[in-house]
């Protein structure tokens, strides 16, 4: 696969929206005409809900068995927050082995788009089936560690140990959370040096997937949680996983860059991991009752189409408090809308890639 397979993601296409849409003039200006009777060129701006019903819907590709409706089979489909028929989420049997894990990379490297809350989340609800998931915090900001209660200045060892020193097992680093069924390999800023470190090694890109290679076997899922740049961990981390989620705040810019990251998956595909995919594109912080969050999600499911979610990630205060207490959110506020969003996306993840 190369990055000619996700249509609509050139890089022009981006920035004619992003352009377009901040000075509304996405069309070219009409031929010439006499000026005073030249007819307005066609514009779109992203405000206007008349517009927003005016736009083209995203052709879902849906296969007959998603649109079957469970309860009634001739009931209309309710129209999902990404303006697709919602599917039936498939329920997720409990794991009748362990292994070999599933490795899935957070990965956009646009900087506060719920990477970190996702993999926690994801992780967290997934741990909740029965599967044995490993979080790998692959950021020195070392916020997934911090978000599981684990303060990145009082640990001995670190990803970056683990990454640079042969002596070191994962077993030594590896840490179990509160949550059942769910291990922390931590970070700290340590991992800032890895990324200068690894430059100097032979087969450097394949070190995070050497070192991950043992306890393949002893997880069902490896989420890893990476830091907001395309730099050497970055390629690390896709080198070594199968899939790939990428987060996505749906706001204004949320499509800037998107087609460098999938540039940069594409390199990785073609050169050190033909095995890579994406496993979706998560739409975050959403906020159903703006029409423009709507319109970026339309956007997305444009050009990404069926790897979109159909579950999306709403925008509430709950994620900040989880934080705070450094607990996942299904734990936090079990019962929170935010709780079953996230449990919803593990039944997605799982559909798409089977673990377990
Ligand atoms: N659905 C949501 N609603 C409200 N706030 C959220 C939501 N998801 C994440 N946040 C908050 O947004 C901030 C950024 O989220 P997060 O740390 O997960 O992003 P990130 O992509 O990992 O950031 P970075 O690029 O810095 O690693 C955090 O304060 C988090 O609590
Ligand atoms: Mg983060």
């Amino acid at each position: 696969m190369n990055e000619s397979t996700f249509p609509g993601t050139e890089q022009n296409d981006f920035e004619q929206y992003d352009a377009g849409a901040q000075h509304g003039t996405e069309q070219p200006e009409p031929p010439a005409a006499p000026a005073a009777e030249a007819p307005a060129p066609p514009q779109r701006t992203l405000t206007p809900p008349e517009n927003y019903a005016a736009m083209p819907r995203p052709t879902a590709k849906l296969t007959a068995e998603d649109l079957a409706p469970v309860s009634d089979p001739s009931g209309p489909r309710k129209i999902g927050p990404t303006g697709r028929p919602m599917p039936d989420l498939p329920e997720v049997l409990p794991p009748t082995k362990t292994g070999p894990a599933q490795v899935i990379a957070m990965c956009n490297q646009k900087g506060g788009v719920g990477k970190t809350t996702t993999t926690i989340n994801l992780g967290a609800a997934i741990a909740e089936t029965g599967r044995k998931v490993l979080l790998i915090d692959f950021d020195p900001q070392g916020s997934a560690s911090i978000g599981l209660g684990v303060q990145p200045h009082d640990l001995e060892l670190s990803v970056y140990n683990l990454l640079m020193q042969r002596d070191i097992t994962p077993a030594e680093v590896i840490q179990a959370t509160k949550v059942p069924n769910l291990d922390l390999l931590p970070a700290n800023i340590d991992l800032s040096a890895a990324e200068v470190q690894l430059v100097q090694e032979v087969a450097r890109e394949y070190t995070l997937q050497r070192v991950l290679e043992p306890i393949i076997p002893n997880y069902d899922v490896i989420l890893i949680d990476c830091a907001p740049s395309l730099g050497l961990l970055t390629v690390n981390a896709l080198t070594a996983s199968n899939g790939i989620v990428v987060p996505l705040e749906c706001e204004f810019f949320a499509l800037r860059g998107l087609a460098m990251l999938t540039d940069t998956i594409g390199k990785v595909q073609d050169r050190l991991n033909p095995k890579l995919e994406i496993v979706g594109i998560l739409g975050t912080m959403f906020d159903g009752r703006t029409t423009h969050a709507r319109e970026v999600l339309d956007r997305v499911v444009q050009a990404f189409d069926e790897r979109v979610f159909h579950t999306v990630i709403r925008r509430t205060v709950k994620f900040p408090e989880t934080t705070v207490v450094g607990e996942p959110i299904t734990t936090y506020a079990p019962s929170s809308q935010a709780a079953m969003q996230y449990r919803d996306l593990a039944k997605e993840v799982l559909a798409r890639c089977p673990a377990g």
